[in-house]
């Protein structure tokens, strides 16, 4: 039986073996090794393909929000609206500032922060905004930034599952004040580490970024104001820069899969992710009410599959402080219930998309 895995990086590596090696020898001949001249072609490079005028490489996509906070001033005795279907990082970002996560439920179509109900969180002490393009779906930017406007709120983008995406034919990522980005190796836009970069058109917050990513220093060994150490080394900027000549294609190649998924699923009781043309699919996610029961089948066929996220954070033992009892934020507690993560990746055949539709088409017909 062949396995079909969430991803295979592997694969990847081989397509593009060639150009990845020639880095490392690159970096390795040249032995140096953090934030060099990799870091600010990779920086000029990003930024230019966001659409931005700036980006800055940091250690990761988590440490990317928290320096996006930091350089709004977002910090103690401040509250930020976030939405409650994230990965628990967008949460714990906003914790490492000092700030109050504010939980925001979603959309039942995008699995997105419901923009409808912010006024409903909004108190004095709401600084900011940040809207997660989560599974590479972009947000409805539109009323957010209607109502951040109106309230006085900076606007800090969640891109880490969506590299490429685009709202109305601008790229995520050049919306917001500032915005995050993951390169965890699984992202669309992946290193072979950790990773992440902040990106802004607002020169102010850029530079302070670059001060706070390495301990507030205007020159070295001179802080001119407090930060910490999170920095992007010279092999990911490498691996990024030849991995970021590839993002289009393999956007469009998940997007092929992602229309060919839709075809064999459509006739099922299954929930399809809403069409979007600005979606890259970093995860294909689908609901049925017997999410666990379909998850087993599959896997006993070979079929691997995630589910993002099981618990919702307000409901996992960590943050049960956070104030949001069972039930409150319903619309994330059914959807945590239901989602699936099917297969998808540029290296995916359609063969295997064949099988993995109809292992589900036989689920349904038992
Ligand atoms: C939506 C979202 N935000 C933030 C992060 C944090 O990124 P990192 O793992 O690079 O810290 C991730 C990555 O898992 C993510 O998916």
């Amino acid at each position: 039986m062949e396995e079909i895995p969430v991803i295979d990086l592997k694969k990847q590596y081989q397509s593009i073996r060639p150009e990845l090696d020639a880095v490392f020898a690159r970096v390795l001949e040249k032995g140096s090794f953090i934030l060099g001249s990799e870091v600010s072609a990779f920086e000029k490079e990003f930024a230019e393909y966001c659409g931005v005028a700036h980006a800055i490489g940091v250690a990761s996509g988590t440490e990317a929000l928290q320096l996006a906070l930091m350089a709004c001033e977002v910090g103690k005795n401040d509250e930020v609206a976030v939405p409650a279907h994230t990965a628990v990082a967008t949460v714990s970002a906003v914790e490492a500032g000092g700030a109050r996560p504010l939980l925001v439920d979603i959309d039942s179509a995008n699995y997105t922060l419901d923009p409808s109900l912010l006024h409903r969180i909004l108190t004095a002490r709401t600084r900011a905004i940040i809207p997660v393009h989560l599974y590479g779906c972009p947000v409805e930017m539109e009323p957010i930034f209607q109502f951040a406007r109106d309230n006085h709120l900076f606007v800090i983008e969640d891109c880490s599952q969506a590299h490429g995406a685009s709202y109305r034919n601008r790229k995520v990522g050049a919306w917001g004040d500032i915005a995050a980005f993951s390169f965890y190796p699984t992202k669309n836009l992946g290193a072979f580490g950790d990773g992440g970069a902040v990106v802004t058109n607002n020169p102010v917050l850029a530079e302070k970024v670059r001060l706070l990513r390495q301990y507030g220093w205007s020159e070295h060994y001179i802080s001119s104001i407090r930060g910490i150490n999170s920095r992007l080394d010279e092999l990911q900027a490498g691996i990024l820069r030849v991995k970021l000549h590839h993002l289009d294609v393999w956007n469009a190649r998940r997007r092929q899969l992602a229309d060919l998924y839709r075809e064999l699923l459509s006739g099922t009781d299954l929930v399809l992710p809403a069409q979007n043309a600005g979606h890259v699919y970093h995860q294909f996610v689908i609901r049925h009410p017997r999410r666990d029961a379909l998850r087993e089948y599959l896997k006993e066929r070979g079929i691997h599959t995630l589910v993002h996220y099981p618990v919702p954070i307000h409901l996992q033992p960590a943050y049960t402080d956070l104030g949001y009892p069972a039930g409150s934020l319903p619309m994330t507690e059914r959807v945590s219930r239901e989602v699936l993560s099917l297969p998808i990746y540029p290296e995916l055949t359609e063969e295997m998309v064949g099988l993995v539709c109809q292992a589900i088409l036989d689920f349904s017909a038992q």
